[in-house]
């Protein structure tokens, strides 16, 4: 393909069930958001459309868990994901939602299009009912063992451990996840997509077309699909969430929420339009234009097969691309928000980002240790030391360190200038250094296009590098000793001052698709405008003009502690041990309750009985809080002082989230005063504070009803 004439960037639609981690992040999003940013700055016509994905069983599902409805969980997670897209630089032109009225006409035109000229077909056959709760059970309101690996909490849609995709026919011993109960089966009418009559084009069009331009793993799983022989596909759900099946026969069922989801890309087009008095048209038409989507490797059905069978029967363009990425794991383990082993990207902004004045290099550090490693071909592993090791090895240490070393010495030596160039003096390394430039931008431009974003942004940095080893041989400051004595020395001085900072402003442009924050912070210092960024710049050697004065030096990026990893560390096992004692107790509640009461009230279930004698053994005593501050580089963690009336004691609470200090401090509260004490952070805990915790996860201190002197016992 010629340069083409418009783009489509989607990147998909996260569910807006709950927060999104980082493995999200880079499965998709920075992948995307890097390739449109350079598409941007090569002053391409593109649109980055995103949104939520407001529909299928995983919404009311998690309404369920949270005690509110479909529509509160959708309105409480759409505007945190999107912010937080924002807070890390990911920048859409539209992030829309599937619950958006445009939305709904837009998927039901689809279907009725579809239906209407015969690309549907109709079938009845039996499916799982719930009879006490009166419903089919379509996707993850069935679960039993997976057939594939034996894991026995496999959903109706996809077994989360092995990654297989299931039917719920295919699961062993089901029940429903709504009452607990075994279903029986029941005749339902759905329509299907029939894949089948598909196969001919979907091997042309992705095992011979795009054989060899696509990502290896992307076609392996088209082909494995393929050869397995395509079936017909439901398309609707007996279900009352999502867009209702637009055509007689629909009542009470959905469009299948894969089935409207991807027509999101279309709605949010759009919607984009129409906040930007443009045509969408072209966007999905026009063969012209090329339609990439970037996702993660659950996706691959969806956007290689089914969605473009879709496409081409509703006479749109197909994508030109799907860079599908692989998993990225963490620490050794796969990522899971519901395991508590996830780095969610709200939990990185607001302990990173949104603590310190300047915190968007953190949101860049980020990007780049997570571009670095990006899971292009393989699955990957996010390791808090390698993003140590990542951030102080190659962005303090290369490339901020080149940049203010430029910044120091040009203040130094040229008056905070940018010098003139000398060319009698000009050498090999003057010369060579301009080649790298160019040979760089080729580089990166060359990986940029082939979506290969981790092998770009090494490039970017090495070229750093090689502004370090130009300005160390160069060594201007033993030059400026000279000056008295060697009439040349200002000369070289200036040609190698006015090289390092023309490179600075090369290595702008090229980092900017993937830190963003930080090439605008570098045009700050060299008090230009964004405009600069445009990738035309790049290989440009008078981007800043000589005799121009530039801003004092400021440090890109600073270090990252050993304790600050070591806190990330102990908090993410510390997150995944209480998960994992959270959802024992559950099981355990829902095995005692047998009718699952409990768990539906947020309840815990009652402990195993004990003797009085056990009970005997616990020292309660009332304490008064006399004084309460933060534990440093902690979020939970509060260090208290309180007096128990013989004595005043150190206690750690992990109630930071939930209470200010100087809002508890003069509380009295109810002390277990012979627990064995505790280290934590270096702290020695004496006790412990009892709290009482409601079904919202709401917490309350346990206090005497009427002030009374510290250390009263209680029993
Ligand atoms: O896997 C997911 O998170 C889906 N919500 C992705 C949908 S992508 C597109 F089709 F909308
Ligand atoms: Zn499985």
């Amino acid at each position: 393909m010629n340069t083409p004439k418009r783009y489509l960037i989607t990147a998909a639609l996260p569910y807006a069930n709950g927060l999104k981690h980082i493995g999200h992040l880079a499965g998709a999003y920075l992948p995307a958001d890097i390739y449109v940013r350079y598409l941007k700055a090569q002053k391409r016509d593109v649109v980055f459309v995103c949104g939520s994905d407001e529909h299928g069983t995983a919404i009311p599902i998690q309404a369920t868990k949270e005690g509110t409805t479909a529509q509160a969980i959708i309105d409480k997670y759409h505007p945190i994901i999107e912010q937080n897209f924002k807070d890390l630089g990911i920048q859409f032109d539209i992030y829309h939602r599937t619950s958006d009225p445009l939305h709904h006409e837009t998927a039901s035109a689809f279907f009725k299009d579809l239906e209407s000229r015969g690309d549907l077909e109709t079938k009845t056959t039996e499916q799982y009912f719930d009879e006490q709760a009166n419903t089919f059970l379509a996707d993850r309101y069935i679960k039993g063992t997976c057939p594939n690996c034996a894991h026995t909490e496999a959903y109706g849609d996809q077994c989360e451990k092995c990654g297989k995709s299931l039917s719920p026919e295919e699961l062993i011993n089901p029940v429903s996840t709504l009452s607990g109960n075994a279903p029986i089966k029941k005749e339902t009418t759905h329509w299907y997509l029939p894949l089948n009559r598909h196969e001919d084009f979907l091997r042309k069009w992705l095992l011979e077309q795009h054989a060899s331009d696509w990502r290896p793993a992307v076609i392996g799983q088209c082909k494995s699909w393929i050869e397995g022989g395509l079936q017909p596909r439901a398309v609707t759900r007996d279900l009352d969430w999502g867009v209702k099946v637009p055509v007689a026969g629909g009542d009470g069922k959905v469009l299948y929420v894969w089935f409207d989801a991807p027509i999101g890309y279309i709605s949010a087009t759009k919607q984009w339009a129409l906040n930007n008095d443009k045509d969408w048209k072209p966007y999905w038409n026009d063969p012209e234009t090329k339609l990439v989507h970037f996702i993660g490797k659950d996706n691959i059905v969806f956007h290689c097969i089914i969605f473009p069978v879709m496409l081409k029967l509703h006479g749109n363009i197909l994508p030109e691309n799907v860079p599908a990425n692989e998993f990225m794991n963490l620490e050794g383990d796969k990522m899971s928000t519901s395991r508590g082993w996830s780095i969610e990207m709200d939990d990185y902004i607001n302990k990173w980002i949104k603590k310190e004045n300047g915190g968007e290099s953190l949101a860049d550090c980020l990007r780049f240790y997570v571009n670095s490693i990006a899971p292009e071909s393989k699955d990957s592993e996010f390791t808090w030391k390698g993003f140590q090791d990542a951030v102080n090895g190659e962005l303090v240490s290369i490339f901020a360190n080149y940049v203010n070393r430029t910044w120091v010495l040009m203040h130094k030596l040229t008056k905070g200038k940018v010098p003139k160039i000398h060319t009698e003096f000009l050498d090999e390394d003057d010369r060579a250094l301009l080649v790298s430039v160019t040979e760089t931008k080729e580089k990166v431009t060359a990986l940029l296009e082939q979506y290969k974003f981790r092998e770009a942004q090494f490039e970017v940095v090495n070229l750093a590098r090689l502004g370090n080893q130009y300005m160390q041989k160069k060594e201007p400051w033993i030059l400026a000793k000279n000056l008295d004595t060697d009439p040349t020395a200002q000369a070289k001085i200036d040609n190698c001052m006015h090289g390092c900072l023309q490179l600075t402003a090369n290595l702008a442009i090229l980092i900017n698709p993937f830190l963003p924050f930080t090439a605008k912070k570098m045009c700050h210092l060299m008090k230009v405008v964004d405009r600069m960024l445009e990738w035309e710049n790049a290989g440009k050697f008078d981007l800043l003009k000589v005799g121009y004065s530039l801003r004092p030096p400021e440090l890109l990026f600073r270090k990252i502690e050993d304790e600050e990893i070591a806190a990330e560390l102990a908090e993410l096992k510390a997150n995944a041990e209480a998960k994992k004692n959270k959802m024992e107790t559950t099981n355990t509640s829902s095995a005692a309750a047998n009718t699952d009461q409990t768990n539906e009230l947020g309840i815990a279930p009652l402990k195993p009985e004990i003797v009085f004698d056990d009970f005997g053994k616990i020292d309660l005593r009332v304490g008064t809080i006399v004084e309460a501050k933060k534990v440093e580089k902690t979020d939970k963690l509060l260090e208290l002082l309180v007096d128990l009336g013989f004595e005043k004691r150190t206690i750690l609470s992990g109630i930071a989230m939930h209470f200010n200090p100087e809002d508890i401090v003069g509380k009295q509260v109810t002390i277990v005063a012979n627990l064995a004490p505790r280290k934590m952070r270096g702290i020695e805990s004496k006790g412990m504070i009892l709290m009482a915790e409601d079904a919202q996860g709401k917490l309350y201190f346990v206090s005497p009803s009427e002030a009374i002197a510290s250390g009263s016992t209680i029993a």
